[in-house]
């Protein structure tokens, strides 16, 4: 028994230290005193690291927080908080619950629960979620406005859990209309434009939209998607546009990519249900094409999609069919067009 218990010791001393956890762990590698160093100055998290158990720890190596600025980080910085708290905050975003080796990290991406659900820094209760994924041979970790970050060292055990080294500081998710505003999002913020949405306006279905907690958002991102947004919505009542807004908008359900089903009834903001189809690789909500996945929000996730533009005409490959009454003149309605081979209406 003793025989046993030394080799274990043995075996795991290079990162289990004195066997004091993971503080001591921590300590065992030269290139984390800046993360060391922010876990010193907090006695929530020296306290949290002191029993912690199940859980991935994410640790930016010294240089990735060399090259990483504070002020960057949009949900972080902008609101009133004091920096030791964004910073106490931000290092919890690095903590998963749950242990993750990089065995187990494929091309199907994970959203795992990190241990941030704080209503100041983000509205994803259960925690803000980081993704795993490969990307080719090698793990990353993807964060807000599709950051991606590297694994220096990965897998290191300690007495609670494992440790990954990453090369690039996570991005708290910041809100969606920040994000739309970073990204490829051009097509998406013309149709808001258009339709006047960011104003005054529809200041309350916005706030909905980015502060509801595990909310999807569908944003429609093509030429197409505008063109038939500028028609349908020429003449549009105030209600009628906040009928297509939120017609796009999931509250109370964050579905990430992988929690995507053949058949799932999608129930949107605006009152009726959407149905989400797969045909071969491909998914469409209402015959709308999915183009982009897994945009991670402060309250949640946004996918892309397209419009198509010639409903069909064979009677084998019937669109599906939307609501007649609601949303009216909805965006929705011309998204028809896409038939989809093998489902009956
Ligand atoms: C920790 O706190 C000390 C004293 O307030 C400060 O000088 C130091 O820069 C802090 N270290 C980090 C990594 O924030
Ligand atoms: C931020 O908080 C500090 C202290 O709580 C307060 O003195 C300051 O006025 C606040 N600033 C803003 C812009 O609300
Ligand atoms: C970790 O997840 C489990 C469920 O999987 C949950 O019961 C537990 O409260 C979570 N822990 C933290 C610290 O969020
Ligand atoms: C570790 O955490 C994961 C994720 O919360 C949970 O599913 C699992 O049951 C936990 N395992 C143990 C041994 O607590
Ligand atoms: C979460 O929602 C609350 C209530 O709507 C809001 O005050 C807060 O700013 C939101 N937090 C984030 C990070 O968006
Ligand atoms: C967000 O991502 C886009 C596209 O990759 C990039 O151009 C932009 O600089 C990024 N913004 C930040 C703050 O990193
Ligand atoms: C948000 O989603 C998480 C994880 O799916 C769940 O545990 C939590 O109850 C949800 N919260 C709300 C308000 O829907
Ligand atoms: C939406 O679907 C649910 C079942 O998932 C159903 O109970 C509800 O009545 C539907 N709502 C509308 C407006 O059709
Ligand atoms: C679906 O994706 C898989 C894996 O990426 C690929 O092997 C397969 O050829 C794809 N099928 C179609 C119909 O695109």
């Amino acid at each position: 028994m003793l025989v046993f218990s030394s080799t274990f010791l043995i075996f795991f001393a290079p990162v289990w230290g004195q066997g004091h956890g993971l503080i001591a762990s921590l300590q065992q590698f030269s290139d984390l005193s800046i993360f060391n160093g922010y876990v010193r100055n907090s006695s929530k998290l020296t306290s949290f690291f002191t029993s912690a158990n199940n859980i991935t720890l994410f640790v930016p190596s010294d240089s990735a927080f060399k090259e990483w600025n504070l002020l960057q980080d949009i949900a972080l910085s902008s609101h009133n908080s004091s920096i030791s708290d964004q910073i106490e905050a931000l290092l919890t975003y690095h903590i998963v619950n749950g242990t993750f080796s990089t065995k187990g990290f494929s091309d199907r991406p994970r959203f795992a629960s990190t241990l941030i659900s704080n209503s100041i820094f983000t509205n994803v209760t259960g925690g803000q979620r980081v993704e795993l994924v490969m990307n080719g041979a090698n793990p990353v970790i993807g964060s807000y406005n599709r950051t991606t970050s590297g694994i220096s060292t990965s897998d290191a055990i300690f007495a609670g859990g494992l440790i990954h080294i990453i090369d690039k500081v996570l991005t708290l998710p910041g809100d969606a209309v920040q994000l739309i505003a970073q990204q490829a999002f051009g097509y998406f913020v013309s149709i808001l434009t258009a339709g006047n949405y960011i104003s005054q306006e529809f200041v309350a279905d916005v706030r909905n939209a980015i502060f509801t907690p595990n909310t999807t958002i569908f944003a429609p991102n093509t030429q197409q998607a505008l063109d038939d947004f500028k028609t349908l919505s020429s003449g549009s009542s105030h209600e009628q546009l906040a009928a297509i807004l939120n017609y796009h908008i999931i509250p109370g359900s964050t579905i990430y990519s992988p929690e995507f089903k053949h058949s799932m009834t999608l129930h949107t903001a605006q009152g009726m249900n959407a149905t989400m189809t797969f045909q071969g690789n491909t998914t469409y909500i209402n015959g709308a094409k999915i183009i982009g996945l897994d945009y991670l929000t402060a309250n949640g996730v946004l996918h892309m999609f397209a419009v198509c533009s010639t409903p069909s005409t064979s009677r084998a490959h019937q669109p599906l069919r939307v609501p007649i009454r609601l949303p009216p003149r909805g965006l929705l309605h011309r998204m028809q067009c896409q038939s989809l081979a093998g489902v009956k209406i």
